[in-house]
């Protein structure tokens, strides 16, 4: 058996929290149009948690019993002191008393710190990519870097990083092209995990006009391939199978159209030091002022502890024309 930890993180549903989701900053250099509006209001600087901030966080989670911290953004290598924060992660990994360090990144930067990432200890990256294609990619993201993004997984996989494509569906916009995306990851070795566009923040149009729910996608998937269940479950809402034509694995995120709340295990903050028990839920908690407070220590301690109360039993997310989102915030603060 593992120790325990002298109060692990348990909340009001019998969910043990063992992983955190940790957002370095908000800012990102694409737009991508499911997420941001062209003239995104990102939060002020001044708010944003200090690397030492950062840390203390950390260590109040891993404190109770948190295993895993997957650094996310915005885009976290936007952040000019994020390599410092990994090196400094990894040393709690060092120590045993963090089993795993993971980043989300859309790999625009990634060919700079690929070395720098692997020496800190991290283990494998998740690198967002919808498209293949260099006019849809500028299209989507409203940027001209798919060339980069490509260079940062050709590094990121020279210096022994297992990275992963992450690919949110789009009706329209990259329908046609998932079977090649998939394809080309699994042939370049890489696992391939595909999510339905979820409701967050306001964009500059109508997320209906999009959305494809992954049903779709899988039964025509199935008319070429053999999609084989996996058992393996990381505590997160993917679901795998396994192509049996190209050996590699696909996962499938499906907030909308299949609902996995029940076995969450991961709460989120962000730069700002807002603790979210739920993606889908407006419930915060300010660590920032925990923080900055008096005895800090105790009183991130209580926060925790207030989350557990707070967190929901699950997401209500809908996408319906012309409605507004179901959470205000973008994904862009919680980094998915
Ligand atoms: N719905 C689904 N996925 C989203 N992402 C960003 N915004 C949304 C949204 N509204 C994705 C990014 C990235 C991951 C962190 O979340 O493309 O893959
Ligand atoms: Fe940036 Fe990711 Fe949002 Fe795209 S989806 S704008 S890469 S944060």
């Amino acid at each position: 058996m593992e120790p325990m930890p002298q109060s692990p993180l348990i909340d009001g549903f019998g969910r043990r929290i063992r992983y955190l989701r940790l957002s370095v900053t908000d800012r990102c250099d694409l737009r991508c149009r499911y997420c941001m509006a062209e003239r995104m209001a990102f939060l002020p600087k001044a708010e944003v948690l200090s690397l030492e901030e950062l840390e203390a966080v950390a260590d109040a989670f891993i404190a109770r019993g948190v295993e895993k911290i997957r650094v996310t953004g915005g885009e976290p290598l936007v952040r000019r002191d994020v390599l410092q924060f990994m090196a400094r992660m990894g040393r709690r990994l060092e120590k045993g008393d963090l089993k795993e360090l993971a980043l989300t990144t859309n790999a625009t930067r990634l060919a700079a710190h690929a070395e720098g990432l692997a020496a800190a200890g991290v283990a494998r990256v998740n690198v967002s990519l919808d498209t293949l294609d260099d006019a849809v990619f500028e299209r989507l993201t409203r940027r001209n870097r798919l060339s980069d993004v490509l260079k940062g997984i050709d590094a990121a996989q020279a210096a022994g990083l297992a990275v992963k494509i992450n690919t949110v569906a789009l009706k329209g916009v990259n329908e046609h092209e998932i079977p090649s995306l998939i394809a080309w990851a699994h042939g370049h070795g890489m696992a391939l995990t595909l999510i339905e566009a979820m409701p967050l923040g306001e964009i500059d149009e109508d997320r209906a006009d999009h959305y494809l729910p992954l049903t779709a996608v899988r039964e025509r998937l199935e008319q070429s391939w053999t999609l084989a269940p996996l058992m393996k479950s990381t505590g997160g809402p993917a679901r795998y199978v396994r192509i049996e034509e190209t050996g590699g694995e696909l996962g499938l995120i499906t907030p909308l159209t299949n609902n996995f709340c029940a076995g969450c295990n991961r709460v989120r903050v962000t730069c700002t030091g807002e603790l979210y028990s739920c993606l889908g839920d407006d419930g915060k908690i300010d660590l920032r002022a925990a923080l900055r407070g008096f005895a800090p220590a105790r009183a991130l301690d209580a926060a925790l502890d207030r989350a557990m109360i707070m967190k929901p039993e699950r997401h209500h997310f809908e996408i319906a024309r012309g409605a507004a989102p179901s959470v205000a915030r973008p994904m862009s603060m919680t980094g998915g």
